[in-house]
């Protein structure tokens, strides 16, 4: 079983994922990383990630910056969100993610184009969204948490211009596949949302 998760950033989509994974027992693949790992590189290589050559020479020898402790920063997301827009960056990160999707016995991916471009054939596809306030509001606690200062009007706007970046992009834009079910978690907590997609799965199947 093939299961794709997409939707906007802080929509909830990695936790759901995890999730599913867990109660499928099957493997995860969080897309975003690699394109986290791309951004981060070019950060290192001192370049520029809207330069489509500069973007697509940090895609090489990616996997010890996976375990990099900045990718999770919002820093390294707005650089993600840039080398993402190049068609050559999403070409080169392509096999190993299909890769992922045909191992034996399935797997959960989630990201921006599992249920469009990675995994069109997936069995179960969900598009995860919330209202703006409502993400700008959990990565707002979840910075708090780990004790860091930011506005909250800061998140918004990010989120906002994450979103258009993603929305508006030629190649792969984010948008909800025409077979995908929307769940919107907007009014969820986390226990809901899990339970909602684990529904959601099993009504598919
Ligand atoms: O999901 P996450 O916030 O980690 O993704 C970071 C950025 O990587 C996104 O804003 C998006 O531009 C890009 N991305 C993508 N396609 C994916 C996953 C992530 O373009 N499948």
């Amino acid at each position: 079983m093939i299961i794709a998760v997409d939707g906007p950033t802080a929509s909830g989509k990695g936790t759901i994922a995890k999730a599913l994974a867990a109660h499928f027992g099957l493997p995860h693949l969080d897309t975003g990383l690699l394109y986290r790992a791309v951004g981060r590189q070019v950060q290192l290589n001192d370049g520029d990630p809207n330069n489509p050559a500069d973007a697509l020479a940090a895609t090489h020898f990616l996997d010890a910056l996976l375990l990099d402790d900045f990718l999770r920063s919002e820093e390294v997301g707005g650089l993600a969100s840039r080398v993402s827009v190049h068609p050559a960056v999403r070409q080169a990160l392509y096999d190993r993610q299909r890769a992922f999707v045909e191992q034996p016995g399935g797997a959960v991916l989630d990201g921006r184009d599992i249920g469009t471009v990675i995994a069109p054939e997936a069995e179960v596809k969900l598009f995860v969204t919330a209202s703006v306030e409502a993400r700008a509001r959990r990565r707002w606690l979840e910075m708090t948490g780990r004790e860091i200062e930011i506005p909250l009007a800061e998140i918004e706007q990010d989120i906002v211009r994450r979103d258009a970046r993603d929305i508006n992009r030629k190649d792969a834009p984010l948008k909800a596949a025409p077979d995908a079910l929307i769940l919107d978690t907007t009014s969820f907590d986390k226990e809901q949302a899990i339970e909602a997609a684990i529904e959601a799965v099993k009504e598919r199947l």
